[in-house]
């Protein structure tokens, strides 16, 4: 079996990489070709752990071909799997247009049965209008089926997830797309659910959603622990103990960012409106999420008093640790904020400087996490990496100017911050 991944970015990159490890022939193809020559080349366009490895190794067997050709990489494969991306329209619907586009391509090139599967993260119903396009645009013998199969890889973690899921979606409408799906699938220990289109296009959604929703509602407490004195990190713990709440995705911080959540609340939020259904718990899920930003410049604020000319060191740029990834990253917003208000940005991040450079060239980076803490007023942490966890106190002491330390992800404990008399500011406890 030949399969073609159109669309090369963390989940079609990832899916590609992993279906060759499993030992089928794979196909690449990506709009972008400056992508396309690194990839020939073993250069990997993302920071994602083991892909480079992997993707050495599958160029090396043979087992993986990047293709400028989209018809020739639809013509070549006998499944073909869609991860173009799926971004927002001003507003707030999903653009599919890159899929709409690229079944066009597929109806004008079949030669022969073929399985259409959607990996983008889709509105409900987007098969059907890939199977309509199709029919639209090819020969009336076309033979081809369409499916979904959503993918749950995290960024930071995607090679791991993709081998090790907690469960395989695929959305089919007969015998034939199933069987292959699962043979694909047939290495991979884990509950497969075999469901109708409309149904796995709807679950990919609704997880999102839901991880957004969990979020927004422990930040939500976190307020409210911060106002009364209680302490959010063990109101989680004593949430999560419960087996039908989980600990996971409870962690008060500075919100959710990257190119999923903040996409895909509003995507579910806007498909559930224009069936007339009331949908608003996700438009409070993205509003809350929003003014994580503000309470985090309150904090500054309520240090330091004014902004104007003071120093702020950041630490961590991407939007999660383990990635260089800052799309919908908060701390480009924060940055926005912090010079807005006239102060001095001296940034670092192990993996995101040259991403967020493109951004913001005119800010301090710093080549480490203890360059940046020079004469700054105050350190504000908005990304959990490592690295930050495990930090000499004295040393950061003697390198700024006054000891406050904001923390958006709340990785230390009160008593180990206090002890060095730095001012300590966590989200929802006080240390006060
Ligand atoms: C998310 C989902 O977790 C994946 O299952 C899904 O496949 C992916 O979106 C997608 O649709 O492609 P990802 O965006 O890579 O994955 O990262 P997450 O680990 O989910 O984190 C998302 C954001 O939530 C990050 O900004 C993170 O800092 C934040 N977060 C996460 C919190 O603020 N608190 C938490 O407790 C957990």
């Amino acid at each position: 079996m030949k399969i073609g991944v159109i669309g090369l970015g963390y989940v079609g990159l990832t899916t590609a990489l992993t279906f060759a490890k499993l030992g089928f022939k794979v196909y690449g193809n990506d709009k972008d070709k400056d992508k396309l020559e690194k990839l020939k080349k073993g250069i990997c366009p993302i920071y994602e752990p083991g892909l480079d490895e992997l993707l050495a190794e599958m160029l090396e067997k043979n087992q993986i071909e990047f293709l400028e050709d989209i018809t020739e990489t639809i013509r070549i494969s006998d499944v073909i799997f869609i991860c173009v991306g799926t971004p927002t329209n001003p507003d707030g619907s999903p653009d599919l247009s890159q899929v709409e586009e690229v079944s066009k391509i597929i109806a004008e090139n079949l030669n022969g049965y073929k399985l259409i599967v959607e990996k983008s993260t889709v509105p409900v119903q987007t098969a059907q209008w890939i199977k309509r396009t199709i029919k639209l645009y090819s020969n009336e013998d076309a033979n081809f089926d369409v499916a979904s199969n959503p993918e749950f890889l995290r960024e930071g973690s995607a090679l791991y997830d993709t081998f090790n899921p907690d469960r395989i979606v695929i959305g089919v409408e007969n015998e034939r797309a199933k069987e292959i799906l699962l043979k694909i699938y047939e290495k991979i220990n884990a509950p497969k659910i075999i469901t109708d289109v409309n149904t796995a296009e709807i679950i990919k959604h609704a997880s999102n959603a839901f991880l957004a929703m969990k979020i927004s509602f422990i930040n939500m407490v976190a307020d409210l622990c911060e106002k009364t004195g209680a302490d959010i990190k063990k109101v989680a713990e004593g949430m999560g103990y419960d087996k039908r709440i989980g600990r996971e995705f409870l962690n008060a911080g500075i919100g959710y960012g990257g190119y999923c959540f903040p996409k895909d609340v509003k995507a579910f939020y806007y498909i559930g409106k224009s069936y007339g259904l009331d949908f608003s718990l996700l438009e409070a899920v993205e509003r809350i999420n929003n003014s994580r930003i503000d309470r985090v410049m309150e904090k500054l604020k309520n240090a330091l008093w004014n902004l104007k000319n003071k120093k702020i060191a950041i630490w961590g740029l991407s939007f999660k640790p383990n990635t260089d990834d800052i799309r919908e990253a908060p701390s480009i917003k924060i940055v926005k904020k912090l010079l807005e208000e006239g102060s001095i940005v001296s940034a670092y991040d192990p993996k995101a400087i040259e991403n967020f450079k493109k951004l913001f060239p005119n800010i301090i980076y710093g080549k480490d996490k203890y360059e940046v803490l020079e004469n700054a007023n105050a350190l504000l942490i908005i990304t959990e990496w490592d690295e930050f966890k495990n930090v000499d106190f004295e040393k950061i002491k003697k390198l700024m100017r006054t000891h406050i330390i904001v923390d958006g992800r709340n990785i230390f404990e009160c008593e180990e911050v206090l002890k060095y008399k730095f001012e300590y500011y966590p989200i929802g406890r006080s240390c006060y």
